[in-house]
């Protein structure tokens, strides 16, 4: 089975990135399930039920979140009925939402499950705890398991990489925006990556507006953060392979596209 998953897809230049290339990419790499981050895809914060269908008409199978997952009050109203939408699962019990679902693809079925970190983040539930209460569930039901792993620390990111290795098809991170150079199958078999990466503005800082967040770093006076809304974009993400009897990864490809690097059909 060959997943495609796109990072953190930032306001509307991300929106459109996203719908310019997800066809192109699903042509050339012919995944059977698309997943994309979209913790800021309404204005930088958070998701509308509009963006969210919006996704699922772009391609996009299932849709991940994060920290800013509650940014936009629109997402109380259809949080609840959004079935292919996931919000990291160790948010405190009785949190709106779920935190795992499974897509069917033929006779197969994928397990799709975000998480958190809590390094530099808010202290919610234990990811390493929760996986493990999640997996019992999944595994029970596919070996086919993919993980979003949404934190600020490549540490806590590389340690749930180690402690997942043979047991889920691929730990991918995100939530830094910025797309790291370790894309590695570990040894017994979880495809990794600290972090996919952005979808959306180029030439902003992590998406936003350059500006006030070089004034606050040298004022240290509170800012506001705007979204980039026009010019130079990137789409970052990522394709995982993964043998369908055992579920582990055979190959693991960052995706980048952007001026520098063109796509290449
Ligand atoms: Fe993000
Ligand atoms: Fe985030």
């Amino acid at each position: 089975m060959r997943v495609m998953f796109i990072g953190d897809v930032v306001g509307a230049l991300g929106r459109k990135t996203l719908e310019e290339y997800v066809p192109k990419l699903k042509k050339k790499f012919r995944p059977q399930v698309t997943i994309c981050n979209g913790e800021n895809a309404a204005s930088g914060r958070g998701i509308t039920g509009k963006i969210y269908k919006k996704f699922l008409q772009d391609g996009v199978d299932v849709v991940t979140l994060g920290n800013h997952t509650w940014d936009n009050r629109d997402i109380f109203e259809f949080i609840g009925d959004a079935k292919k939408m996931i919000r990291p699962a160790n948010f405190p019990e009785g949190t709106p939402g779920m935190g795992m679902v499974f897509v069917k693809v033929n006779q197969l079925e994928l397990a799709v499950i975000n998480l958190q970190a809590r390094t530099f983040m808010v202290d919610i539930d234990d990811p390493f705890k929760k996986i493990d209460e999640l997996l019992a569930i999944a595994q029970a039901r596919t070996p086919l398991i993919f993980v979003d792993f949404h934190g600020e620390t490549t540490s806590e990111k590389q340690a749930m990489g180690w402690y997942l290795d043979g047991r889920v098809s691929a730990v991918v991170g995100t939530h830094t925006h910025v797309q790291t150079n370790d894309a590695r199958i570990l040894p017994k078999g979880t495809a990794y990556l600290t972090d996919a990466g952005m979808t959306g503005p180029y030439d902003g800082i992590l998406g936003m507006k350059r500006e006030p967040i070089i004034e606050k770093f040298i004022t240290a006076l509170p800012q506001r953060f705007e979204v980039v809304e026009s010019g130079r974009t990137i789409l970052s993400g990522c394709i995982v392979e993964i043998n369908e009897k055992t579920g582990h990864a055979t190959l693991i490809q960052p995706i980048q596209i952007s001026d520098d690097r063109p796509f290449d059909e």
